[in-house]
């Protein structure tokens, strides 16, 4: 503790270079050795539809279900009665009672989206989603007002549209109104938690109000105005309506504008649209919108959450999805062309994040985000396979024409001239010049023949009209042209941390990778705000990794980016929202450690990696830990389990016919059963015993499968949160292979396990080289990589500045002093810029109440030369720009 409070005295007296302690690291530098160049757009953002991400969120409109399109029916679904979904249930039952848990249709995702009648809304292939709403009834987020002896009614009403593309609007029949009564509709704001409001409002700030509407026998104005909970919040604004009736009983829709300044702030606000007299109105897209948005733009991103990716000054934005993109039904997957024209005729569809997506932010509304960020776009598109984590559909092959249309209709959309069919769009809506589009992702995670067939159908149709067009797939797709990979990381801390060196090893004569979607998504706390810093110094430990090896990585983003607090808990049975890097309600927003770590290293991406090794005074050598046993999903049964230490000295040897004293479990069902020891549910189990001192030594056992769709478990090296296991039948009994914290370590072996079979297992670990025998056959021989120790480091020079840029990640509890040697460099300017992004307790997190809480400070340090020691605070991300000497 003493320590900590040391270090934390001589941070903040800038006295970084004067070592408290002995070096117990040496960072050799060699400026005269370069590695990768590093793409300068390296670092972007992934900007999905997702947790309200958009919708909610970014897209500044305030008003949810302005369209009033929010109780049509999610499109592709149907409607299943309680009655079907009680027999869904039963089969489902029965199904997995006969052993058909894996493979066969999806059983009913734990009947989520059940409405309150017992029902609820199913795609083809029985994946259940949660619309909750009277189909084409509800006026959801919307409620009527009536007071002081008013009487009128509310309802969705379909005859004589706005615009055929948005069928629905609202009838407002007031049919009685006192003098001191009132008549009003009310909305409550995006992601209102039950029974309140959501319309956030700031003092003094302007508010612009909008709507369309058609009024019958009504003599009176409408008054909008914000309501708190104690009253308006901002002035009535009075709009005299034209009672439009014409002969044959109907009225024309016109569009009427006012402006509300807000005189005090309030979050839980409601917009309030009162009417003047009785009649009768039909009210459609009723907006209120911030004055001020984004860089002015009309129809433009909320402020403060458009900053906050401003300043991660992303190199490019992958957009719309995601998920978003593939959808749960082919109706419902992204079409760019419902998105592009007058607010009012965009379709508004269905999203796969289980609420209907408005299109406000369309095609061009991104892309002049993406230009106002100073960013490069890359679209991804529909390829035709719907999400494979739903109940996947394809699109057959002699129906893709569309699709691989809509590929090149977008390109000329962004880039096409403006008087090209689709680039006329564009520059209508504002923009003449070309967005310049230069990179698309055909599909988001799909994967199977099926996506192959219509990937190779997208890309020759692509290639061959824009072959200046970068692609991007999901998959290396054997004996198809891959441009680039998108590949996806959602995992524990641990696995961030042991992953640090996976792309040394990558075929470099293998497509290059984008890293989509990056984030650490368990094992980082719960609630509503997530993330921690230990979350984040895991992604960064990985990204380091990634830039390292910036020839075969070319860019990352994190996902997913943004979510409402409240996003998602407005239905009964959704799911709470997804982590997210940044959170916001209706006023406020904060970045998590998360989103200042990737902030950090995205301002300091290097022009070419310099040569960097760590060498620990006291590195850790061999594989401590304890060992065990386990099934993955499956049944098993171990005997004759034994350990034999180097010397031949027996450390374990278990007669489970006497019982399993010494042995504890994580998971599964273990029993002694004829003298075995068994694992006896299809689940994930695990049994271990011995020393966590335990290093050199020889495994043996008996094993035997019972049911299920892997094999065996050999548990290794299980110290703290670390665990190595031979895996046995993995993938589904397809292959054997040495894994640490599941991932896997060398070449998979192809093999399959029986049933009812025993099997000899042997494993013998000498220091880090692990060899294992199945059966006497040698099916591994590997040399394990050094366990990664607390600090990881790399480093670089900025070709614009000439400055060696180094990063280093200490994620251990004490401070690390490390003698940093600048191999090459004859001098350096004394004073260098530090850059630490730290923390008492790797659970914290910056929160609404305190979103400064972790916050990266900078501060110069003196440099004597270029052989200089520099303390690392525990917990910490620092980043050192040091200036060598002409
Ligand atoms: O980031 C959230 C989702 O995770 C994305 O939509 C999808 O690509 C992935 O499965």
């Amino acid at each position: 503790m003493r320590r900590t409070l040391l270090l934390a005295a001589s941070i903040a007296a800038g006295f970084l270079n004067a070592s408290l302690f002995a070096a117990d690291l040496t960072i050799q530098i060699d400026a005269a050795k370069e590695g990768a160049k590093i793409n300068p757009r390296f670092y972007g953002i992934f900007l999905e539809e997702i947790n309200h991400g958009v919708d909610g969120g970014l897209y500044a409109e305030m008003i949810q279900n302005r369209a009033f399109e929010d109780a049509k029916a999610p499109e592709g679904f149907t409607y299943q009665t309680a009655e079907q979904v009680a027999a869904a249930a039963a089969a489902a039952r029965e199904a997995r009672g006969r052993g058909r848990g894996r493979g066969g249709a999806p059983a009913p995702s734990g009947f989520r989206g059940t409405d309150s009648k017992g029902g609820r809304w199913v795609d083809p292939g029985l994946y259940a989603t949660t619309f909750v709403w009277d189909a084409d009834k509800s006026l959801p987020y919307w409620s009527l007002i009536t007071e002081g002896g008013a009487s009128a009614a509310m309802s969705l009403d379909q005859s004589n549209p706005l615009h055929e593309n948005s069928p629905r609007c609202c009838k407002f029949e007031i049919t009685s109104l006192p003098a001191n009564g009132r008549a009003a509709i009310a909305n409550a704001g995006f992601c209102a938690r039950p029974g309140a409001s959501a319309v956030g409002v700031q003092q003094g700030e302007k508010y612009e109000v909008s709507f369309f509407v058609r009024a019958q026998a009504f003599a009176g104005p409408v008054t909008v105005s914000v309501e708190g909970p104690d009253g308006p919040v901002t002035n009535l604004a009075t709009i005299q309506i034209v009672d439009g009736a014409i002969p044959d009983g109907r009225s024309q829709w016109a569009q009427y504008k006012a402006t509300l300044i807000a005189a005090k702030t309030e979050s839980q606000g409601r917009f309030v649209l009162a009417a003047g007299s009785t009649g009768t109105l039909w009210l459609d897209f009723v907006s209120l919108f911030p004055a001020k948005t984004f860089k002015d733009r009309p129809n433009g991103m909320r402020s403060d959450i458009a900053q906050m990716l401003a300043d991660l000054k992303p190199g490019f934005v992958r957009f719309p999805g995601g998920c978003v993109v593939e959808a749960a039904t082919v109706e419902t997957a992204y079409n760019w062309k419902d998105t592009v024209g007058p607010l009012e005729g965009r379709k508004e569809v269905w999203n796969a994040w289980d609420y209907r997506r408005t299109h406000g932010m369309g095609l061009y509304e991104y892309m002049q985000f993406i230009e106002d960020l100073g960013a490069q776009p890359m679209y991804v598109a529909f390829a035709g396979q719907t999400c494979i984590y739903r109940a996947p559909e394809v699109v057959p092959m002699e129906q893709m024409q569309p699709i691989v249309q809509s590929y090149l209709d977008l390109v000329e959309y962004a880039n096409g001239p403006a008087n090209s069919q689709w680039g006329k769009l564009r520059a209508q809506a504002g923009h003449a010049a070309p967005f310049n589009l230069q990179m698309i992702e055909i599909g988001n995670e799909n994967t199977g023949q099926a996506y192959t067939q219509r990937y190779n159908l997208i890309f020759n149709a692509l290639k061959e009209k824009y072959p200046g067009i970068q692609t991007i797939a999901d998959l290396p797709l054997r004996g198809s042209k891959v441009e680039m990979i998108d590949d996806h990381h959602y995992h524990d801390p641990n696995w961030f941390f042991n992953n640090t060196h996976t792309f040394d090893n990558r075929d470099r004569s293998a497509p290059p990778l984008y890293l989509g979607e990056t984030a650490v998504t368990s094992g980082r706390g719960v609630g509503p705000e997530r993330g921690n810093l230990l979350a984040a110094l895991a992604e960064g430990a990985f990204l380091m990794g990634a830039e390292r090896n910036a020839d075969v990585v070319k860019m990352v983003s994190y996902a997913p980016l943004l979510g409402h607090v409240n996003g998602r808990t407005e239905l009964a049975g959704a799911p709470p929202p997804w982590h997210a890097m940044i959170y916001f309600d209706s006023l406020h927003s904060f970045g998590t450690v998360s989103y200042y770590l990737w902030k950090t290293l995205g301002v300091n991406v290097p022009s070419v990696n310099l040569s960097t090794t760590l060498t620990e005074a006291h590195a850790q050598t061999g594989i401590p830990g304890n060992v065990g046993v386990g099934t993955w999903g499956t049944q098993a049964e171990y005997k004759d389990f034994k350990v034999e230490g180097k010397d031949g000295k027996v450390l374990y040897a278990g007669d489970f016919a006497k019982g399993s004293d010494g042995w504890t479990t994580e998971g599964g069902r273990w029993s002694i059963t004829d003298g075995a020891y068994r694992q006896g549910a299809n689940q994930n189990g695990f049994a271990y015993v011995g020393d966590e001192t335990w290093t050199d030594y020889t495994l043996t056992t008996k094993a035997r499968k019972i049911a299920g769709g892997e094999g065996f478990l050999i548990i290794f090296g299980h110290k703290g949160g670390d665990r190595y296991w031979w895996n046995i039948g993995a993938y589904g009994n397809t292959r054997h292979e040495i894994e640490m914290n599941q991932a896997v370590i060398g070449r998979a072996v192809d093999g399959t396990i029986e049933s009812d079979k025993w099997y000899d297992i042997k494993l013998q670990v000498e220091g880090q080289h692990v060899r294992a025998w199945l059966n006497g056959e040698l099916v591994h021989d590997i040399q394990l990589p050094q366990p990664p120790g607390p600090v990881s480091a790399i480093a670089g020079r900025d070709d614009a500045t000439g400055e060696i840029i180094l990063k280093v990640i200490n994620r251990g509890a004490e401070p690390h002093t490390a003698t940093l040697d600048l191999a090459g460099v004859a001098a350096v300017e004394p004073k260098a810029k530090a850059v630490v992004l730290s923390s008492s307790a790797l659970t914290d997190n910056n929160t609404m109440d305190q979103p400064h809480k972790i916050m990266p400070k900078e501060s110069e340090v003196t440099v004597s030369g270029p052989k200089f020691d520099h303390e690392f605070p525990a917990y910490s991300l620092t980043v050192l720009r040091v200036k060598p000497r002409k």
